[in-house]
């Protein structure tokens, strides 16, 4: 069983990725920086993927590569509003 986890490079999914992987669970990591971030860089064998989960052709693209069991979504932009990027982002999803 594969679980896709956004917002993997952040300080949640980066222990998330990390847990999961400790107990023999197949991961994919994606998050939209390039770098993997400090804690997923001690992981060079992780499936890591670069996704923009405001980008619908990336998110249907992905769904598609990795045909994921779960996703556990912790991709956000935390600390400040971006309620205009986010109806936009669901407007897109529901389309
Ligand atoms: N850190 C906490 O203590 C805490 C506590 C309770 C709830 N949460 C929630 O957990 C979630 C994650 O929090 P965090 O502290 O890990 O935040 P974080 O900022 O460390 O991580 C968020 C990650 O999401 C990524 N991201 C942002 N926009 C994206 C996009 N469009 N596409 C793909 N990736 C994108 C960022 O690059 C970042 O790596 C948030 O919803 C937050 O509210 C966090």
């Amino acid at each position: 069983m594969a679980i896709l986890i956004t917002g993997a490079s952040g300080v949640v999914g980066s222990h998330v990725v990390r847990q999961l992987l400790e107990i023999g669970q197949g991961v994919v990591a994606a998050d939209m920086l390039p770098g993997r971030g400090p804690i997923l860089d001690g992981i060079p064998a992780l499936a890591y993927r670069r996704l923009d989960i405001c980008d619908l052709a990336q998110v249907m693209e992905m769904f598609a590569a990795v045909k994921p069991d779960r996703v556990i979504h912790l991709a956000a932009l935390v600390g400040e509003w971006y309620t205009e990027g986010l109806a936009d982002c669901l407007a897109q999803m529901r389309a």
